[in-house]
C-alpha cells in the first residue's frame, strides 16, 4: 500500500493529541515534525529522526504531500503554510488567528496551486461545523449564526453563575486548573471568538467578514451581582459571538457578553463546552455543540480534515471542490451604533427623590421603552442599585441615554450594560 506522507509542524497539546490519533490509520506516514525544543520530554515515543526544530524541513521535503499545521500565531504560520503550498502540499490548519487575519490571502494563493486548506479544528476545536456548512447545509440561506466559542471565559462565567463568586477570583482558579492562560486576554477580552466568527460567518454568509469591522467586548467588567440580578429575571450571561444579516444581506457581527433566557439551549451550554446555533431556510433552527478545545477533541477534526484529503489524493487531481474557498465579495457591514438590541443596565443611584423621573426622561428623550425595572434595596452608603431591561432599541439612542445619566445629579454610576439576546 502506498502511504499517504504527512508533516506536522508543532507538537504541542494538539499536535500530541494528533499524532497519538494518527497511529491507528496505517495509510498515514509521518515523515518529520517540526518542533521549537528538540530536548523537551514528550509524552509519546518517537524515533528522534523524526523530529527538526527547523520547520522548513517539513514543508521543502519533496516527499510530504500533507502539511499539518498545529503551531499557532500568525508567523511563522503564514511563511510556512505559503512555503509548503508553493512546494505542493495540502494543508490542515487549527490556527484560528492566522485565518481571521490572513484567510483571504491564504484561501486564494492555495486555490492558485491547485491545493486545499482544512481548518476544522480551528473553529469549536471538537465540533464538526466547517465541514456540515460547505457540503449538507449548501441548500440553506443561513442568515444567523449564535454561539458560544471560547472554554475558557464560559467556564469563567457559569462558575460566577454557580459559585456566586467574582471574576477575579474564578479567574484565578481557572489558571490554576489550566482552564486559562497566565496571560488570559485572548480569551477574556473575546479576541480568540473573534477570530472564530469571521471564519464561521464568512464561510456561512458567503460573503468576506473583515475580523476589523468585528465589534468586540470582553468579560472582565462582569459582576457577580449581574449574574444574580439576571437570573432573578430568568436569564444567564454569557459570551456570545453573534453574526446576522438583514435584509438586505448587510452583515452585524460581534462578540460581546449577552443575557440569555434560560429557556433557550444556548443559555445551559456550561463550564468548557462550546455550541454553535444556525438559523437558515430552509432548514430552521439547528444546533452543534460538544468540546471545543482539548488534545482530543481538536484532535478528532484535524484527523478528519487529514483522511478526507489522504482519501481524495488516489482519486482525483482537484481534491474536496466543495471544501474549497468560493469567494464572496467583502460584506458590507452593520457599525454597532446602528444595532437594535435590548439592553440590561445596571444603575447606582443616589437615594434622591426624582431618581426614576430621572431615568424615565432620558429613556424618553431617547425612544427607549423599559420591559422591566427593579429597585435593590438601600446599601449602606446611601444609594441603591436599579436593574432596568428595555425593551428593543437603537445602540446609539442607548449611548446617548447612558451619557445623559452619566450627567445627571441622581444617578451615582453605570455599574453594568449588557446586551440581551432576543
Ligand atoms: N489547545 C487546544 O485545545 C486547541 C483547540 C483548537 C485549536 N487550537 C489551535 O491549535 C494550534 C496549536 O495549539 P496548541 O494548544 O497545541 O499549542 P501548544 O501546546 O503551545 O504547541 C505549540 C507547538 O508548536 C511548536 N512550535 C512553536 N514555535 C515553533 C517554531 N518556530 N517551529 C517549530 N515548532 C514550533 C512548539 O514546540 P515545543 O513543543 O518544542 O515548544 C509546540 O510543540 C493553535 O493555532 C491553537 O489556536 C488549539
Amino acid at each position: 500500500m502506498d502511504k499517504i506522507k504527512v508533516g506536522m509542524i508543532g507538537l504541542g497539546t494538539v499536535g500530541t493529541g494528533v499524532l497519538k490519533t494518527l497511529a491507528a490509520f496505517k495509510q498515514i506516514e509521518i515523515v518529520k515534525i517540526a518542533v521549537k525544543n528538540l530536548n523537551k520530554k514528550r509524552d509519546i515515543n518517537l524515533s528522534k529522526s523524526v523530529l527538526t526544530d527547523n520547520p522548513y524541513e517539513v514543508v521543502d521535503n519533496p516527499d510530504i504531500q500533507i502539511v499539518i499545521e498545529v503551531v499557532g500565531g500568525v508567523e511563522p504560520a503564514f511563511d510556512l503554510i505559503q512555503t509548503a503550498i508553493k512546494n505542493g502540499k495540502h494543508i490542515v490548519t487549527a490556527n484560528k488567528e492566522l485565518l481571521a487575519k490572513h484567510g483571504e490571502e491564504l484561501f486564494s494563493f492555495a486555490e492558485k496551486h491547485n491545493k486545499v486548506i482544512l481548518y476544522e479544528a480551528a473553529i469549536a476545536g471538537g465540533i464538526p461545523i466547517i465541514m456540515p456548512i460547505k457540503t449538507i447545509l449548501t441548500g440553506n440561506k443561513i442568515t444567523k449564526i449564535a454561539a458560544i466559542l471560547n472554554g475558557t471565559t464560559n467556564y469563567i462565567l457559569t462558575k460566577m453563575d454557580v459559585d456566586g463568586a467574582s471574576y477575579q477570583n474564578v479567574l484565578r482558579e481557572a489558571q490554576e486548573l489550566g482552564y486559562a492562560e497566565t496571560d488570559p486576554t485572548g480569551d477574556v477580552e473575546g479576541f480568540d471568538a473573534a477570530y472564530k466568527i469571521a471564519t464561521l460567518s464568512t464561510i456561512a454568509f458567503n460573503k468576506r467578514i473583515n475580523i476589523k469591522n468585528i465589534y468586540r467586548e470582553g468579560i472582565t467588567k462582569i459582576q457577580a451581582e449581574d449574574m444574580k440580578y439576571a437570573s432573578e429575571f430568568g436569564f444567564k450571561i454569557k459570551l456570545i459571538a453573534l453574526a446576522q444579516l438583514d435584509e438586505n444581506d448587510n452583515a452585524d457581527v460581534r462578540v460581546h457578553p449577552m443575557l440569555v433566557k434560560k429557556t433557550k439551549s444556548l443559555a445551559h451550554i456550561d463550564y468548557v463546552t462550546n455550541a454553535i446555533m444556525l438559523d437558515g431556510h430552509p432548514m430552521g433552527e439547528i444546533m452543534f455543540s460538544g468540546a471545543g478545545a482539548g488534545e482530543f477533541p481538536t484532535a478528532s477534526s484535524v484527523v478528519g480534515d487529514v483522511l478526507a484529503i489522504a482519501t481524495e489524493l488516489k482519486t482525483t487531481d482537484y481534491p474536496l471542490p466543495m471544501m474549497r474557498c468560493h469567494h464572496g465579495e467583502a460584506a458590507k457591514m452593520i457599525d454597532i451604533s446602528q444595532t437594535y438590541n435590548r439592553y440590561y443596565l445596571s444603575i447606582n443611584v443616589k437615594n434622591n427623590v426624582g431618581v426614576i423621573a430621572s431615568l424615565g426622561k432620558s429613556f424618553a428623550e431617547n425612544e427607549i421603552s423599559v420591559s422591566s425595572l427593579l429597585q435593590k434595596g438601600l446599601m449602606s452608603d446611601n444609594t441603591a442599585n436599579i436593574i432596568v431591561i428595555t425593551e428593543s432599541c437603537n445602540e446609539q439612542n442607548l449611548q446617548n441615554a447612558i451619557k445623559m445619566l452619566k450627567n445627571d445629579n441622581c444617578i451615582n454610576k453605570i455599574n453594568s450594560l449588557i446586551r440581551v439576546m432576543e
